[in-house]
């Protein structure tokens, strides 16, 4: 084993392959490293001005160390070969078909790139866990690993080193982590690995940062940062529905409770639901490997964070059909904000496709305003089924449908609109001229703010009927009839 690392390969250029590595390749200038991808296309558009994902900050990372001592490659195997470490970042989507579907973790990908790595290995390797694997992965992979090189003098230690950044602020959480865990074997090579990989990070990440663990400690810790998180969302959510049903302002409730400094004030917003590439597949992942233990009811009480999450946006729907006098058959609905959350242009598992499709499942007409997704985006996405997303080449190419239009302007999303959604917590949405798009609208002109973003007092003056998520009921949305 390389007791100094000197080139990395990352497998996978996706959200947390590309961003991770920039930062490595900007803070360790003697480490040279490779992000290399099957897909072609991405990384042309990494080497291009115009990178894949849009991240704030990324471009300057990406640009300081380009062609210095950052490449990206889509010659696979050649990259891995050369690599001391190599990180594995390629996509864990949830099985759609066959045992665990709906639930359990497809790791075809993972061990596709497991076999590529044992083929093309004539030096001994650090194989890193990157993307959120089941617990006990690194088992199977290097069963895997082990079986299918032929060298027997190459040797593979797996670590796991799993990833907790946020997209929208993945360069800051690169930067500045919380903390770093690597996870290994607790042998003598394992210790040695970890050692390895620790003195990557520690370019830049204090020592006292650096936490070491198990190998199923670190996978498992993941998952279970997840879920935590998302768990704090469908609670505060849960009783967003409670505060609407009896008067409560679920803003003023979050904080107080925040101010317990045993609670603390993070994550309670309240919001239309969680959305992103890993709450809801590592909940149904953990769900299932819950499941096959046989601990129904640790596998019960958390996919009732996921149910409170569908009923959330399910929720929501119901009150904008509700509000506008039980039809919005033929209403032009304009939506404000596509993404799952603000300064991000991805969409996986955003809710606003959970509410999309239920306002189009009654007949609305969808004028949809993004900042930053593109309108093929979100074509293709409202016409992909459940879970397809995560299986490159199964996305629905983009299909036009009649009753969904994208705009780039939202003054023009709003002309002649019976509400506005808003979805994202985009700040623009904030800034703009309520006076003039509620001028424009048909009357009575709805705001359904489902992230509590806007100044609902200020909206009720200029004549809009407000929905806002778990705050006290406007009277005529309470007694529409009366
Ligand atoms: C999450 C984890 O935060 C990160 O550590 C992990 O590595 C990957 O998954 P991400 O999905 O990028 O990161 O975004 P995050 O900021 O966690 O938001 C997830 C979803 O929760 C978004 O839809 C967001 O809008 C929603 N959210 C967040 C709320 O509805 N309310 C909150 O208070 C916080
Ligand atoms: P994440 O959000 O976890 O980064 P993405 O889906 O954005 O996930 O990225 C995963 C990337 O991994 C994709 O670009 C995909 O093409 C790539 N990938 C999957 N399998 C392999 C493989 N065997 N070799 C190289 N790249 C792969």
């Amino acid at each position: 084993m390389s007791p100094r690392c000197k080139k990395i390969a990352c497998i996978g250029a996706g959200y947390v392959g590309g961003p991770t590595m920039a930062m490595v390749a900007l803070k360790c200038p003697d480490i040279e490293v490779v992000v290399v991808d099957i897909n072609e296309v991405r990384i042309k558009a990494w080497n291009s001005e115009e990178l894949p994902i849009y991240e704030p900050g990324l471009d300057d990372v990406v640009k300081a160390a380009r062609g210095r001592n950052l490449f990206f490659s889509s010659d696979v195997k050649r990259h891995v070969g050369e690599a001391d470490i190599v990180f594995v970042s390629v996509n864990t989507p949830t099985k759609t078909r066959g045992v665990g579907a709906g639930k359990a973790a497809d790791l075809a990908y993972w061990e596709g790139a497991a076999r590529m790595i044992a083929s093309v290995s004539k030096t001994s390797k650090i194989v890193v866990e990157k993307s959120t694997v089941p617990v006990k992965t690194a088992e199977a992979i290097e069963k895997v690993l082990r079986r299918n090189c032929s060298d027997p003098a190459v040797q593979f230690e797996i670590l796991s080193n799993p990833e907790f950044l946020a997209e929208g602020t993945a360069i800051e959480d690169l930067e500045r982590p919380d903390r770093v865990l690597i996870g290994g074997k607790e042998t003598p090579s394992g210790r040695s690995a970890v050692e390895v990989l620790k003195s990557v990070y520690e370019h830049w990440v204090p020592a006292e940062r650096i936490l070491t663990a198990n190998l199923w400690s670190a996978e498992l810790s993941k998952l279970t940062a997840n879920a935590f998180l998302a768990q704090r969302i469908s609670s505060i959510n849960s009783i967003s529905a409670l505060c609407e049903a009896t008067g409560a302002d679920v803003g003023q409730v979050a904080h107080s409770i925040g101010t317990d400094s045993r609670i603390g004030g993070k994550f309670l917003n309240a919001s239309v639901g969680f959305g992103g590439s890993c709450f809801q597949k590592d909940i149904l992942n953990l769900v299932y490997i819950c499941e096959t233990l046989g601990l129904k009811q640790v596998a019960d009480y958390w996919a009732s964070v996921v149910s409170i999450n569908d009923y959330q946006k399910q929720r929501f729907v119901e009150r904008v059909i509700e509000a506008m006098f039980n039809t919005i058959s033929g209403k032009k609905i304009t939506v404000l904000g596509f993404a799952f959350k603000k300064d991000t242009g991805d969409t996986r598992e955003t809710p606003a496709l959970d509410v999309c499709q239920g306002l189009l499942q009654d007949n609305a007409r969808l004028y949809i305003y993004d900042p930053k997704v593109t309108e093929n985006q979100i074509h293709a996405d409202l016409a992909t089924p459940k879970f397809e997303w995560d299986h490159p080449g199964s996305r629905t190419p983009s299909r036009k449908q009649d009753s969904i239009k994208v705009l780039q302007d939202p003054y023009e999303a709003a002309q002649d609109s019976h509400a506005l959604c808003v979805l994202t917590e985009w700040d623009e949405f904030k800034k703009y001229d309520y006076e003039r798009i509620y001028d424009s609208m048909m009357k009575p002109a709805f705001v359904f703010d489902g992230r509590n973003i806007l100044d609902h007092e200020r909206l009720r003056k200029i004549g809009f009927i407000v929905y806002a998520l778990g705050k006290p009921l406007d009277p005529f949305i309470q007694k529409p009839y009366s």
